[in-house]
């Protein structure tokens, strides 16, 4: 796994495995990605997509055999209220802002079995910008968190506006990949030019064009691996790093041998005009 080191000064792998939708599976799946090479876990304290407390289960079962907590990256969510099933809050939801980070804070370190975070992300941007930036102070008044996040801010001037209020300044972003947000390219550019981390998701789900582009099937048929094996290695060229949510041990195995592939300048120029801008 290669990993970066973010302005936090926090180590992170290029690749992050997604827990997203998994439910009684995510134990077994977690363990199966850390065991095939991943290093880097995304969850969300969000019972509703995520089950919190099974990657928990599985950093049991991997800390119990020996790995130790520095050799993974852990990244989790706070969920605003907007964002929950309404019978599943898991925080008092009649609560002030910054308490509702705080309860939320807490049971994900309950349910992983960890004192410290790697990486807690805003899971989406509150309105009015008043309400976001008090989510944010408590965020940054957490003991024990590496780095600070955003997810789902498309909107360059409101990540700009975070970042200039922010004492601790986001240190990645993490958003969905796709043809509607013309792939975030003004808002990239600004990420790397103030050295915020761009995190995809949806990056293969959102891009069956893309996947099925004479570009990035010729790359795959030239070195005899997969479409999604290019677009993740190009992803990563681009100083992308890609959530990956696979479900089967094959695609691990794949998608974290993209590291070897070198793509040409002419293939990064042919499969970066397709994104458009
Ligand atoms: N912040 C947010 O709001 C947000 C929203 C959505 C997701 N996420 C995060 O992002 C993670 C990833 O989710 P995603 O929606 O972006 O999923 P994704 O990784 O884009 O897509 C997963 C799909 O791609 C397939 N796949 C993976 N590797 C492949 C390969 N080498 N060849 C062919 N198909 C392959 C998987 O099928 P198989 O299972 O069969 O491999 C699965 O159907 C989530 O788990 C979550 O952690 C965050």
């Amino acid at each position: 796994m290669q990993w970066i080191e973010t302005r936090a000064g926090v180590r992170m792998p290029r690749m992050i495995y997604g827990t997203a939708w998994k439910k009684e599976r995510t134990a077994a799946l977690v363990y199966a990605a850390v065991k095939a090479g991943f290093r880097g876990i995304d969850t969300a304290c969000q019972p509703k997509h995520y089950h919190e407390a099974g990657v928990g289960e599985a950093l049991k079962r991997l800390f119990d055999e020996g790995m130790a907590r520095d050799e993974l990256y852990i990244q989790t969510k706070f969920t605003p209220l907007e964002g929950h099933d309404p019978k599943r809050i898991p925080y008092d939801p009649k609560a002030p802002l910054h308490v509702q980070v705080a309860q939320s804070y807490e049971v994900s370190k309950h349910n992983l079995g960890i004192e410290r975070i790697d990486a807690l992300v805003l899971h989406s941007p509150l309105f009015p910008y008043r309400d976001l930036l008090e989510v944010w102070r408590a965020m940054e008044s957490l003991e024990g968190v590496g780095q600070l996040g955003i997810s789902n801010c498309y909107d360059p001037p409101l990540l700009q506006r975070l970042y200039s209020d922010a004492r601790i300044k986001p240190a990645v972003v993490q958003n969905r990949f796709y043809d509607q947000s013309g792939y975030d390219a003004a808002l990239r550019q600004w990420c790397d030019t103030n050295g915020v981390l761009y995190q995809s998701f949806w990056s293969l789900t959102a891009n069956p064009h893309l996947l099925a582009s004479d570009a990035v099937q010729e790359a795959a048929r030239l070195r005899g691996v997969s479409p999604a094996q290019i677009f993740y290695a190009f992803l990563i060229a681009q100083g992308i790093t890609p959530l990956n949510g696979t479900t089967s041990e094959a695609h691990m195995r794949d998608d974290l041998g993209v590291f070897e592939i070198a793509l040409t300048f002419k293939e990064m120029e042919e499969i970066g005009g397709l994104l458009g801008g």
